[in-house]
């Protein structure tokens, strides 16, 4: 397995181009599912996760070519991707691959909306908590599906089809709601979705199957109204910028130091994270196709208190990050998380970088301390390991982060996009 290796203690000059969002692009490409026609999707990201859902959608049937290549010809370069589901060959999701990214279980709404039937095994993906799918499930069923669970599968059936109804999300949940959009797109009749996920991907999704034809009402709000149709068709779509890269890089200008240009993102994205960087005092000014982060390695990192919220509220996909860059602060921080159970297993490899962290519950009390000190550690998820990375940008001497497939699910190229401002970075391959 691969490490990666950092030189820390050096500021970070320079432009980062920030790749497609990968949460948005899985949704936009499950959504080829739902129609014969052609999806294609430019400004898609270069990261495992893409591989993995292009192999379960293949096996269900789509045509992939990727940047004009069969994905069977081994081109994993591209930057577009086609996708045509003309026919639906197989309703199974195997384990084997939805273990490896939550996000596969989405094939079970519009394989059901599709062709009245799908086999989707229970979700793995990040071991960040539970992560049940009843919110799926519960929609599903409002909608005329039969779901049984069996040997591990969710065994969906709609017989006559998927029908309007109404429905009302007991939780916030990113991808019920992005489950539930696409079969809704295709059922018969009216779907109200209430207390829906606001997040920026549903409303990439939302746009994506209004360009299929979809018929969708109160995008950017809690309350979505779907009038299904009986057919949609193909489309074309940019996947929009990851705003979740974007923060990230913006914590690595901030705890190394220095100035760095994001381009191809749009501040608007990350308003909850600059909020925070702002009051710990960094310079945020967002340009015309991203923004500039600035931080003179002389001025201390002030504590900030942060809470984790849906959207429009700081992101949980962001919490290890801002951990990271409280670790070095002047003051304390507490940090809540209230998305998820157990998203604290960074604490414990930030601790061994030096880190003053004590964690009480769904809160984490981190007290600044003036240095950290390179030390190997080991990736846990895909954001903790980020938060590893961000923590060994501003350690002094040699950080190893070790189990980096974490980080390869989700960010494209994260050693060349450093080393390109500065960093002192490289990857260890492993047997
Ligand atoms: C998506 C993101 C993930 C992000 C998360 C929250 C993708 C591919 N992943 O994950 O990076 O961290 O949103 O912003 O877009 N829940 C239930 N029942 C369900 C579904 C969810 O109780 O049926 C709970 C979850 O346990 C969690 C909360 O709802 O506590 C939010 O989860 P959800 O928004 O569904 O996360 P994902 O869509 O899996």
């Amino acid at each position: 397995m691969d490490s990666i290796r950092i030189r820390g203690g050096k500021p970070l000059y320079g432009k980062i181009e920030i790749s497609g969002a990968k949460n948005a692009a899985l949704p936009l490409m499950v959504a080829s599912l739902l129609t014969e026609e052609t999806v294609t999707l430019s400004n898609l990201p270069h990261v495992a996760d893409i591989s993995t859902l292009i192999n379960l959608l293949c096996q269900h049937g789509v045509k992939a070519h990727l940047n004009g290549h069969s994905e069977a010809e081994g081109s994993s370069n591209g930057r577009a991707i086609s996708l045509t589901a003309a026919q639906i060959t197989n309703t199974e999701a195997p384990y084997n691959i939805v273990r490896k990214m939550r996000a596969g279980a989405l094939v079970l709404g519009p394989l059901l909306a599709r062709v009245g039937k799908a086999k989707v095994s229970l979700p793995g993906g990040c071991a960040i908590g539970t992560r049940p799918m009843n919110l799926h499930v519960d929609g599903l069923e409002a909608m005329g599906a039969n779901i049984h669970i069996e040997g591990g599968y969710m065994v969906a059936e709609a017989p006559n089809g998927l029908k309007g109804a109404e429905i009302r999300f007991e939780t916030v949940s990113v991808g019920a709601t992005e489950d539930l959009l696409m079969a809704a797109a295709l059922a018969d009749g009216i779907t109200v979705l209430e207390n829906a996920a606001r997040e920026p991907e549903i409303t990439d999704l939302i746009h994506l199957l209004q360009a299929m034809g979809a018929q969708i009402e109160g995008e950017g709000t809690d309350r979505l109204v779907i009038t299904g149709k009986e057919k949609l068709h193909g489309a074309t779509y940019s996947v929009m910028p990851d705003r979740i890269e974007t923060g990230t890089y913006a914590i690595a200008a901030a705890i190394a130091g220095g100035r760095i240009e994001l381009t191809n993102t749009r501040a608007a994205l990350i308003a909850s994270v600059i909020e925070v960087l702002q009051e710990a005092g960094v310079e945020i000014e967002p340009t015309e196709n991203g923004l500039i982060v600035t931080r003179d390695p002389a001025t201390p990192i002030q504590g900030v208190d942060v809470q984790t919220q849906p959207y429009p509220g700081y992101p949980t996909d962001m919490q290890a990050q801002i951990m990271a860059l409280m670790c070095v602060s002047n003051g304390a921080s507490m940090i809540t998380e209230t998305i998820f159970e157990n998203r604290f297993m960074h604490v414990p490899e930030l601790s061994r970088l030096g880190a003053n962290i004590n964690v009480h519950g769904r809160s984490a009390m981190v007290r600044g301390v003036p240095e950290l000190v390179g030390a190997e550690v080991m990736a846990t998820d895909l954001r903790a390991s980020v938060s590893l990375v961000l923590a060994g940008l501003a350690a002094s001497g040699e950080t190893v982060i070790n189990r980096v497939y974490h980080l390869d699910r989700g960010y494209e190229r994260l050693e060349e996009k450093l080393a390109a401002c500065g960093a002192e970075i490289d990857r260890i391959q492993g047997e």
